[in-house]
């Protein structure tokens, strides 16, 4: 066997080493977005960020009765018009996001942080990007 052949063989196992490590890492590095659904009914009009609304990190904890039955959400993206004002009053996300049971709604940006002029939609992309980078606060805080 001569040193050239030697070399070569090692560079098929190099990169097969790298596309098997490509393979399995480039999906889970983008997954988290697989699932979401954008919520703008009124976002954009209102000149407030789309909400993104992470459907999967919800999924694990909580069973969908407590979602689609108790609190009647609709199976339907931006089904629900939902409203700050419904919220506040506990309605929809308001369920939850009440200081008790997870985060208050102070927390604006948290919800609303979709990329402006994005339109309401189940995510079924792993790739597409939907989350803006930097957070601009609106006035009325
Ligand atoms: C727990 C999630 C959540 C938080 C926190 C939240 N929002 Fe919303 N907000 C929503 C959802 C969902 C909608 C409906 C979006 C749509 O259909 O366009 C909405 C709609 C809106 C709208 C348009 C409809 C309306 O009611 O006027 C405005 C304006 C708004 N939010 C402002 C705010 C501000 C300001 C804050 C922080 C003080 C905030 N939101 C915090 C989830 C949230
Ligand atoms: C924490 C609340 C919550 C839980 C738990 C939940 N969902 Fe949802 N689901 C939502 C919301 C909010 C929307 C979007 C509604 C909107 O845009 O107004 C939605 C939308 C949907 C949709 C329509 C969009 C799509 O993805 O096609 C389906 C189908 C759905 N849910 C199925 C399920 C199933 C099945 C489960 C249980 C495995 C589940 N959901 C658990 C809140 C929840
Ligand atoms: C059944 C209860 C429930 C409902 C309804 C609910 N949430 Fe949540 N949500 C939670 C809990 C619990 C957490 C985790 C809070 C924590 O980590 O402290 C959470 C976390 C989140 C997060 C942060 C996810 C992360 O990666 O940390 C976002 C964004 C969010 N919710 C948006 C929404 C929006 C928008 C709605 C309405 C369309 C909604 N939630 C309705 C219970 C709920």
């Amino acid at each position: 066997m001569s040193c050239v052949t030697k070399h070569s063989k090692g560079r098929y196992v190099l990169l097969g080493v790298i596309a098997w490590l490509a393979a399995f890492s480039l999906p889970q590095s983008a997954h988290a977005e697989y699932a979401d659904v954008v919520i703008n009914n009124y976002a954009d009009a209102a000149g407030i960020r789309p909400v993104v609304f992470p459907h999967w990190f919800h999924r694990i904890r909580f069973r969908c009765k407590v979602c689609h039955a108790d609190l009647g959400f609709q199976f339907k993206a931006g089904g629900n018009k939902i409203t700050m004002a419904k919220i506040i009053d506990g309605k929809f996300c308001g369920a939850c996001h009440n200081g008790e049971i997870a985060w208050s709604v102070e927390n604006c940006a948290m919800c609303h942080s979709g990329i402006p002029g994005t339109p309401t939609h189940f995510h079924g992309s792993t790739v597409q990007r939907l989350v803006a980078p930097a957070y601009k606060p609106v006035e009325r805080q």
